[in-house]
């Protein structure tokens, strides 16, 4: 992987030790330098949709929403003017919908790019109500100018080429912002741990190469596990004490794309957070 100039040289020390931090998010965001972000990208909690502690912290929904205004609030300042937040929400129930309540506040913050809603397989609900089977994804940008690089299905549509005249029509089919073809893991390891494939359109989408991508509420890792696939920089935290578990996932999927590389004959990626032997780290 090519060097970033910028990326390292602006992180305080500690972020070059390890990706995942055992600490609260408006802390850990507080603690990164300003306009060193080009993507924010996390699953909050979505305020008593789960029955573990940190999805019940709040006295109300309306306490919840102050809460996660107030940290993507903080995330504004380590944002560029060209970077973008996305996080997963779930509508919420009935007599709260704290992602309604929410989103009407994030105009004050970022632009409004899209809502997306990820249909996933397996439904739950109650007799008299349609079964819930979606979550939601906000995409947001500081401005007009951002990082969109188009995705598309393996299906083909049949159009000779992209053209932008026609932005629907081109060879292989566009994702739409309805999600359909990334299955939910069905067997996961902790509650709410998103699929690889689904955060890995993401990233790829909204980021570049060399970026800098930031999850302040990482759980499982899936985040920096798929940013360092991807060969972007990546820092994270958890209030959870399985937060060490998660920077060890990110640590093993660094070194096993180090492996791959050194093995094709790549950049072995010197600028690895936690391989102190090498000058920068
Ligand atoms: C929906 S889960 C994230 C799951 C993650 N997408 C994955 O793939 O594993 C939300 C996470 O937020 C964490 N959390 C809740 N409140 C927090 C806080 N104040 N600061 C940091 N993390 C927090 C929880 O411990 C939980 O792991």
């Amino acid at each position: 992987m090519k060097r970033e100039s910028g990326h390292l040289a602006a992180l305080p020390p500690r972020f070059l030790m390890r990706y995942v931090f055992h600490e609260d998010a408006l802390a850990f965001v507080s603690s990164l330098p300003s306009e060193s972000v080009e993507l924010v990208l996390t699953d909050p909690p979505y305020y008593g949709i789960v029955k573990d502690s940190w999805d019940n912290q709040w006295r109300d929904v309306d306490a919840f929403v102050d809460w996660l205004f107030s940290v993507f609030t903080a995330c504004r300042r380590i944002l560029k003017p060209t970077s973008t937040l996305i996080f997963f929400g779930g509508i919420g129930k009935q007599k709260q919908r704290s992602l309604l309540r929410l989103i009407e506040r994030m105009d004050s913050l970022y632009v409004y790019q899209n809502w997306i809603t990820w249909g996933k397989r397996r439904a739950y609900g109650k007799k008299d109500d349609y079964l819930f089977t979606r979550e939601e994804i906000l995409w947001y940008t500081m401005s007009e100018r951002f990082t969109f690089n188009i995705p598309l299905l393996a299906e083909k549509r049949g159009y000779a080429g992209f053209n932008p005249k026609y932005p629907a029509k081109s060879e292989y089919k566009r994702v739409t912002n309805v999600w359909t073809d990334i299955p939910e893991l069905f067997r996961p390891a902790r509650y709410c741990q998103k699929p690889e494939a689904l955060i890995a359109r993401l990233v790829e989408t909204h980021s570049n190469p060399g970026d800098m991508v930031v999850d302040p509420f990482v759980g499982f890792g899936t985040t920096g596990i798929v940013a360092v696939k991807l060969n972007r920089y990546f820092a994270g935290c958890d209030m959870a004490s399985d937060a060490e578990l998660a920077n060890q996932r990110v640590m093993e999927a660094k070194s096993n794309v180090q492996a791959i590389q050194v093995e094709c004959g790549g950049d072995q990626g010197s600028d690895c957070p936690g391989d102190e032997a090498t000058s920068d780290c």
